[in-house]
């Protein structure tokens, strides 16, 4: 197992190329199930859970390269021979749910192992299920698997979200495409990732309206081409960099992001006093000085995203005055709390509030990342506090963070990747 080594304190500086989204790639490469031709998709970063889907499709039946140079991956998907995703990949990767609705679309039926829970809360899937049920669907829970079926296939009904989901709007809009009809999803989620896989749907000749709104109208096609697509940039890796920038008092551009994708986020980082710069594909965030204190909620898009909260409470270490994190999307999401607080931050919790107290001088140590914000959370932390800071169980940073030693070398810090002895 690898470990990072992070000697903290120097300032970053320059530009920083932002990968494709892991989120938005993982669902557009379970939707070239849904077609018997080839998809080609690019702009796809070369992460650990993108591995994992294309062992997911591997054991459909399909054929899957990696063209690793130019981070494009072609689905062949003629050849779809099983309808089962199987336990060990499911659990080492809960969006391997996201098989369910393409399957039903195409086959009418699938078996998927049940996700079970994850470090960062029960995460169900009951909405993704009452969805697909509203399209015909039928399911039944045995062995620790869902058997789901539509023997006459799926027609078009109104799925109703009881929560803006990202994945049941995922797998909602991935099964309405191909069902007999029109279809209506309700209270959809509205991430730019829900966006990015609309447009790489239409790709294959589906036809939707209304993506990025709560309300999703699908028209069911009764067959579709293969995808062309180039994934979107990855919001939350952009982030993770401008928080990393400004927490050491430097100046760090992300390039190939758009400022529509994170408004709530750059808004907090001006509230605390930050320059915020952004031109076509281009965001930079600079120091000024001084960090202010602030509140803020996570929420649904656009709202404040739950996976930029860690990031910025180790940001929050650095301001001045008492901040007030409140976490709306995950019940178990202050794991690095405990991490934050070895490195010296003043950090209390009660239910779902976390209040930071800052300024403090933190001090590296070894810690432990317990999931991916996490471990970018530690990563922040550490390039600010003295000494070394040593990162273990990195693994879960390389699910979603491509290069991420060498792209924060490229911005001037003194980072590591070792094996852990
Ligand atoms: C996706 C993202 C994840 C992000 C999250 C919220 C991917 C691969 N992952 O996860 O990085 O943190 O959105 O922005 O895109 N819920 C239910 N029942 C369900 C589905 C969800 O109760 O059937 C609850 C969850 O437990 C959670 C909330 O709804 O409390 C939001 O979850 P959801 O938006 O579905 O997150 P994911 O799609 O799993």
């Amino acid at each position: 197992m690898d470990l990072l080594r992070i000697r903290g304190g120097t300032r970053l500086q320059g530009s920083v190329e932002i990968s494709g989204a892991k989120n938005a790639a993982l669902p557009i490469l379970f939707a070239a199930i849904l077609s018997d031709q080839k998809s080609h998709i690019s702009n796809v970063p070369l992460l650990a859970d993108i591995g994992t889907t294309l062992k997911v499709l591997d054991s459909l039946g399909l054929k899957t390269e990696f063209h690793l140079t130019d981070h494009k991956v072609v689905v062949d998907g003629s050849n779809l021979a099983s309808v089962e995703a199987p336990y060990d990949l499911v659990r080492t990767m809960r969006a391997s749910v996201l098989v369910l609705g393409p399957l039903l679309a195409r086959k009418g039926e699938a078996k998927v192992s049940l996700p079970g829970g994850c470090a960062i809360g029960a995460r169900p899937v009951d909405f993704h299920l009452s969805a697909l049920e509203a399209l015909g669907a039928k399911f039944e829970i045995e062995g620790g698997y869902i058997h789901a079926n539509a023997p006459q296939g799926l027609r078009g009904g109104v799925m109703k979200l009881p929560f803006p989901s990202v994945g049941a709007t995922e797998n909602a809009l991935m099964a309405a495409v191909l069902a007999k009809g029109a279809s209506q999803i309700q209270n959809a989620a509205c991430e730019p990732e829900i966006v990015d896989l609309a447009v790489a749907l239409r790709s294959m000749g589906a036809k939707i309206a209304g993506e990025g709104t709560p309300t999703v109208k699908i028209e069911g096609v009764a067959k579709l081409d293969g995808m062309k697509h180039s994934v979107t940039a990855d919001r939350i890796e952009a982030m993770t960099y401008l928080c990393a920038g400004l927490v050491t008092g430097g100046s760090v551009t992300a390039l190939g992001i758009e400022e529509a994708s994170m408004t709530s986020a750059l808004q907090i980082l001006t509230q605390m006093g930050a320059k915020v710069e952004c031109a076509k594909s281009k965001i930079t965030v600079s120091s000024t000085g001084a960090l202010k204190s602030v509140s803020f909620t996570t929420e649904p898009f656009p709202g404040f995203p739950t996976d930029m909260q860690a990031q910025f409470m180790a940001l929050l270490t650095q301001a001045q005055g008492e901040s007030t994190i409140t976490e709306t999307i995950f019940e178990n999401r202050f794991m690095h709390v405990s991490e934050l607080i070895r490195l010296g931050a003043k950090i209390s919790t009660q239910g779902n509030q976390a209040k930071v107290q800052g300024p403090v001088k933190l001090s590296g140590a070894i810690v432990m990342a317990t999931d991916l914000r996490a471990s970018a959370s530690l990563i922040v932390a550490g390039l600010i506090a003295g000494g070394e800071t040593v990162i273990r169980r990195i693994y879960h940073l390389d699910r979603g963070y491509e290069n991420i030693e060498k792209k924060l070398s490229g911005l001037g810090a003194k980072i590591t990747r070792e094996k852990e002895k």
